[in-house]
């Protein structure tokens, strides 16, 4: 334990009361300037901690930082954020950082976390809106042997994960949209950027990224140009502790994942058709090609969409971007 957890632990201690800077320089063996630097290196982490000369210190708020400190005491996972968490106050994008980091030669389940992106990314090109300390936004490794042709049931099980995670941690009625949008009340409260390199053998890794809108305030929150956007503060109005939903999206996601790789995704698979709200609707898709309209009738086991358009025909969808 660095000196700084230290200090951070023996303020938890005390449950929001006073800690003299004599006692925590005496417990930890170090001068009370050596103290007072690591407060300020804990103000600078995003800590609240109030500070009086007669009573000593105090941690004002239970910090909702996603530090692996706050975040790895809690994490179940086996594999995810186990060996490399690697969190950053700001980033330009965490998928950013993540393709360097794997391009590196970092293992599958390193996982990339920022409070806060200056250039976050969406889909098509889009921007993803990443305020300070209100959303989650968050890369993974991966490194799976499937053929490219399953390389889908990635972002299936990752929308899966995301909706339970919500759902299960929140109590919000969440619906996939797919392939890659996170609704309640039919508005977009998390996106999913996956990005692979492949070559000839498969593939080689993929980024995948997740944005949630937690306890975002809706003004000026820009949205996506198709789908209004909402957060999970904005749905149900209680503050909301990020570190717990990062905690239980990385066991979901790590379990649907590793399922994945043990040959079983059909539970994934119904669970994502259940939560989709295309399936059965007659709505317009647009792909790079152009666009199609018809019915949705299905998912299929590769995580494609099978689309009926009006002259019967079903088309089989990889990609695209759905109205309803
Ligand atoms: C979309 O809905 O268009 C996808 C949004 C994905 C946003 C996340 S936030 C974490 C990760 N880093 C990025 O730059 N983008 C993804």
């Amino acid at each position: 334990m660095t000196l700084r957890e230290a200090v951070l632990q023996a303020l938890k201690e005390k449950k929001g009361e006073w800690l003299s800077g004599e006692a925590l320089s005496e417990s930890l063996n170090v001068s009370r300037t050596t103290v007072w630097n690591q407060i300020k290196a804990l103000l600078a982490e995003g800590y609240e901690v109030d500070s009086s000369p007669k009573k000593g210190y105090r941690l004002c708020s239970p910090p909702d930082i996603l530090s692996p400190v706050e975040v790895g005491p809690g994490l179940t996972c086996k594999v995810f954020g186990q060996t490399d968490y690697l969190y950053y106050q700001e980033l330009d994008s965490t998928n950013n950082r993540a393709r360097v980091l794997a391009s590196e030669g970092y293992p599958e389940g390193t996982v990339v976390v920022a409070d806060m992106q200056t250039a976050g990314r969406g889909r098509r090109g889009r921007s993803w809106y990443s305020p300070s300390n209100q959303g989650i936004y968050m890369s993974v490794i991966l490194r799976p042997v499937l053929p490219l042709k399953e390389i889908s049931r990635i972002s299936l099980l990752t929308a899966v994960a995301v909706a339970e995670t919500f759902e299960e941690e929140l109590n919000l009625p969440a619906r996939i949209k797919w392939p890659n949008d996170i609704l309640i009340n039919d508005k977009k409260v998390a996106g999913i950027l996956s990005e692979a390199v492949t070559d000839m053998d498969g593939i080689e890794y993929i980024v995948v990224g997740i944005g949630m809108n937690i306890n975002n305030q809706l003004q000026g929150f820009p949205g996506d140009f198709r789908t209004a956007a909402t957060s999970a503060r904005a749905e149900d109005a209680r503050p909301v502790s990020r570190v717990k939903v990062l905690q239980g999206l990385l066991a979901r996601l790590e379990s649907h994942y590793l399922d994945l790789l043990a040959g079983s995704f059909e539970g994934t698979l119904k669970k994502g058709k259940s939560l989709s709200v295309a399936i059965g609707q007659e709505l317009r898709l647009d792909t790079i090609n152009g666009f199609l309209v018809g019915k949705a009738i299905d998912i299929d086991e590769n995580g494609f969409l099978l689309l009926r358009d009006q002259s019967g025909i079903v088309h089989t969808i990889i990609s695209g971007e759905i109205t309803i």
